[in-house]
């Protein structure tokens, strides 16, 4: 029986600002129970949902010694799906309406909340032969081990893994400062360890240290070797590259799926849907007061509203993308200058363009469903599961060929008739128009080419099968046995 750990800021059902939260949630109940024992660590926040907090059970509590003062950590605990999770408390750190304030708190959270992961594990009696960190938020975790613990024998031949969800968020602030937070001698603030660019870099420490190192997508890991993707860490990527490796995310078919999702107004299959999906549409054009037209093409976006996302050209477009006969559902928050571009259009075409800034996963589903199209035409995306959760829901990803959209849509051709959706391959707003267009053509001159495009995309299969296979033998070989 292996042992595995995950240690995250974010997991579904309990916490979620983006697609962090749906692997840490969902890839560990993907592995067979016979051979893996495979338990989460995640933050107690005062902002999760309050029907999970009411179900956590309390182990015990203890102080721990960091940042020159004794800490609390208390432990809660809770078995969901299967899967054992727990929970680390301390009121001082992770209260507030939201996970994350930025820096330099947040360097202080999740140094305390790293170090804390590693210290309840003799308490909860597990001992893991992998532990797998995820982001910039547990980049202490592998430095950590590696430097404290491992001088003990709970702890010595544990083997760590980092993965990389997101390289823009590295975790950095100023040197004397990190050196205070995280009680590391100066040892580890060169170059080759935790400094970067005169910076100590959270991220960073977890990639020197780590033994071994994935990414979300194949060509995200291939991206991040080159100064565009890299943001500072290429010359990194490439000195680790025989560790680092790409595999592409999966989403919970259970809970994506269109046949039983009961968020929606319409279940369908890979079957019924020329007939039946539809009817999410004109449900959700009447719910959004859109006009009510069953044959209008409904384009959506579901995301963060933030530049990685490429909402700088779908601004440049929108009047022009307004003059077509389309629909715009958007869901999404982030910077506020996507939030209120989004408002002025749904009020400039009303009937056209809807412009809901909030968060719900429940609206989230229904456009899903109800969408034709899905638009996600992104600088950077080290996967992206918007595209898979819309090729699952036969909605057609538009989307720019980059990380995980590169591997996971393929582009329609209609000389050889196969293809998932459509893409274009610059970071260009006319390319994106074009490629909109394109698609718009399809839609309306030759539904039936349409209706197979989506036959392809629901025939896919996104599920974790696949990668977690990959996982566990990127474990076992880890483990060594
Ligand atoms: P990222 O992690 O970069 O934000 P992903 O595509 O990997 O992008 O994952 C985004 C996840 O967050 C998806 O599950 C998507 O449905 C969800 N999501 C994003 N914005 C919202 C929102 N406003 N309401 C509900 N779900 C959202
Ligand atoms: C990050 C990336 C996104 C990826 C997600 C889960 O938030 O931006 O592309 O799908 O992590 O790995």
């Amino acid at each position: 029986m292996k042992k595995v750990l995950y240690v995250a800021s974010e997991a579904v059902p309990f916490i979620k600002t983006g697609g962090l939260a749906d692997v840490v949630g969902s890839l560990p109940k993907c592995f067979p129970k016979e051979y893996f024992d495979v338990r989460v660590i995640i933050p107690k926040y005062a902002c999760m949902k309050q029907e999970f907090k009411d179900q956590l059970h309390y182990i015990t509590n203890f102080y721990m010694d960091l940042n020159w003062r004794q800490q609390y950590v208390g432990i809660f605990e809770l078995e969901y799906e299967g899967i054992k999770f727990y929970f680390i408390d301390n009121e001082e750190h992770f209260s507030g309406d939201k996970p994350y304030y930025g820096m330099p708190g947040d360097l202080e959270k999740f140094a305390f909340f790293s170090k804390a992961a590693l210290s309840i594990l003799p308490v909860i009696d597990f001992r893991p032969d992998i532990i797998h960190c995820h982001d910039w938020q547990t980049g202490l975790i592998p430095v950590y081990l590696k430097e404290r613990f491992q001088g003990s024998d709970f702890y010595r031949g544990i083997k760590s893994v980092m993965t990389i969800h997101n390289l823009k968020f590295q975790g950095v602030w100023d040197i004397k400062t990190v050196k205070s937070i995280t009680g590391l001698s100066d040892y580890f603030f060169t170059p080759d360890k935790l400094e970067a660019n005169k910076d100590a870099n959270y991220l960073k420490g977890g990639l020197v240290y780590a033994d071994a190192i994935t990414t979300v997508s194949n060509t995200y890991a291939e991206e991040i070797k080159t100064p565009f993707y890299g943001e500072g860490l290429d010359g990194l990527m490439q000195a680790r590259s025989n560790s680092l490796r790409g595999i592409v995310n999966g989403i919970d078919y259970d809970e994506y799926n269109p046949e039983t999702d009961s968020m929606i107004v319409k279940n369908y299959n890979a079957k019924t849907f020329r007939k039946e999906k539809v009817k999410n549409k004109t449900a959700l054009q009447e719910e959004l007061g859109l006009e009510v037209n069953p044959k209008a093409m409904m384009l959506g976006v579901v995301s963060r509203l933030t530049d990685q996302k490429g909402f700088d050209l779908i601004a440049y477009m929108m009047d022009e993308l307004c003059q077509d006969a389309i629909q715009l559902v958007v869901l999404g928050t982030g910077e506020e200058k996507y939030e209120n571009m989004f408002r002025h259009f749904a009020w400039k075409y009303d009937k056209k363009v809807s412009a809901n800034i909030y968060y719900s996963e429940a609206m989230s589903h229904k456009i899903y469903a109800a969408a034709d199209a899905f638009l996600m035409p992104s600088l950077f995306e080290p996967c992206g599961l918007s595209q898979l959760m819309s090729l699952r829901y036969g909605t057609v990803p538009i989307v720019r060929e980059t990380g995980g959209l590169k591997d996971t849509v393929q582009p329609y051709n209609e000389f050889e008739g196969n293809g998932t959706g459509f893409s274009f391959t610059n970071y260009n707003a006319h390319e994106m128009l074009n490629t909109i267009r394109y698609a718009e053509r399809v839609y309306y001159d030759r539904k039936r080419e349409w209706n197979k495009i989506v036959d392809r995309g629901m025939a896919q299969d996104y599920s974790w099968k696949n990668s977690a296979k990959q996982y566990e033998e990127m474990y076992t070989w880890l483990a060594g046995y």
